[in-house]
């Protein structure tokens, strides 16, 4: 059997992690790995694949930036062409990002039975690229491998044979207990040192549970002054008064900030940092107060750690974190006022780690089962 896997954009790289190791374990089966290359900047791709272990991409499509239809029309012009060179059995897709929804386009059209891993979240908002892409992947999906039970009900409402559903768990979780011990071992000092976006920023004493974290880089977020000129007031006049405030900063936030003319304000007031590897990223979870983001991927890895979350979005595909479920997160949107209200109350509030069913670390396993028995 032949498997093409996919993967594009940094929250691609800690899912096909733990499938990479597993699907090592089969060799019977061939791995051909494609790197879309939709994010290609060192801190955003590379240091995953070498943090992670991840095996080298078999082949790299250097698709780069662009606008989504380019994205996605690039993405499939190129990835055809693979799939009619390799003829895989398989192509197994990640997550909601353009290659997702790009690639199982091509899947279907040249015939490839398709797995999508993290199948049936839906936020409810077709306004969100990511939402889009993940119904077209999961309609045309032979295989949906879900994360939680919430997704197997969305499936079912929208009418997927029971047969073609197979709840896994959630892969991410793999990869956050596989790495746990190590990043637990960093420093945060030696993290901020290392990854300080601007040399002058002055760094206080940083013990854990002593400062706040956020990541902002959504289009709903970031792409209209009226919305982002407000959070950013919160941000630096409330936040960042209360406790240190530090901000890992995506180029599309980045570049946002400094158009809108608000860099030089984020900049003296909160402690910038560039875009984290893994292990990094994942201390400063475990050491914050408060989680503040729009990360989809974030909300998961707050629930299991336990990590007070506060959602800036109206709305999420990940309703199994939030409080009302368990978990730690809360959705705030991005109207100051509640953001506001909110802060206050759970800024002191317990540590409380949840695990939603399946997320024990051994999701990757049986997604190998599921799609080798698949069809037998
Ligand atoms: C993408 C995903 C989103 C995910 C996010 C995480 C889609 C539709 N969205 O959004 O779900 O949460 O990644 O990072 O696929 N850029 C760089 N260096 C890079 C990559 C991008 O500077 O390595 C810049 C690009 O020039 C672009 C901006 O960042 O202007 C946004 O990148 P893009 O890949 O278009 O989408 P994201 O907003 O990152």
């Amino acid at each position: 059997m032949k498997i093409i896997s996919v993967v594009g954009a940094r929250p691609n790289f800690m899912k096909i992690a733990p499938f990479c190791k597993a699907l090592s374990k089969h060799p019977e089966v061939q791995h051909v790995l494609v790197h879309t290359g939709q994010h290609y900047d060192v801190r955003m791709s590379d240091s995953f694949f070498v943090d992670l272990g991840i095996p080298e991409p078999d082949v790299h499509l250097n698709i780069g930036s662009g606008s989504h239809a380019e994205q996605v029309g690039k993405t499939m012009i190129e990835f055809e062409k693979v799939v009619k060179a390799e003829k895989p059995d398989w192509i197994v897709v990640v997550g909601d990002v353009n290659a997702t929804c790009a690639c199982s386009i091509v899947a279907k059209k040249e015939h490839v039975k398709l797995a999508h891993i993290e199948a049936g979240l839906r936020s409810g908002d077709i306004d969100m690229p990511e939402e889009v892409n993940r119904l077209v992947t999961d309609r045309l999906a032979d295989l949906l491998l879900t994360p939680d039970r919430i997704a197997n009900a969305n499936l079912k409402d929208e009418g997927v044979a029971d047969e073609r559903i197979a709840f896994v768990g959630n892969i991410m979780i793999d990869t956050l207990e596989a790495q746990r011990a190590k990043a637990e071992k960093r420093s945060i000092a030696e993290i901020v040192k290392r990854d300080l976006l601007l040399a002058d920023t002055p760094v206080p004493a940083l013990p854990d549970n002593e400062f706040v974290v956020m990541t902002m880089h959504r289009p709903s977020n970031v792409d209209q002054i009226e919305t982002l000129k407000p959070l950013i007031d919160f941000l630096v006049n409330e936040v960042s008064r209360d406790l240190p405030l530090l901000w890992p900063i995506h180029p599309r936030a980045r570049k946002q900030l400094e158009m809108f003319g608000l860099w030089d304000r984020v900049a003296a007031n909160v402690i910038l940092l560039n875009p984290l590897g893994y292990h990094d990223m994942l201390r400063l979870n475990m050491g914050a107060r408060l989680m503040l983001t729009d990360s989809g991927g974030l909300q998961e890895e707050c629930c299991v750690l336990g990590t007070p979350c506060l959602t800036l979005r109206w709305n999420t595909e990940r309703p199994v974190t939030l409080k009302e479920h368990g978990g730690a997160s809360q959705l705030v949107g991005n109207d100051v006022a509640r953001i506001r209200a909110a802060y206050h109350n759970v800024l002191n509030s317990e540590c409380k780690p949840q695990r939603p069913e399946l997320w024990d670390g051994h999701a990757a396993e049986r997604i190998v089962q599921a799609i080798l028995i698949y069809g037998k």
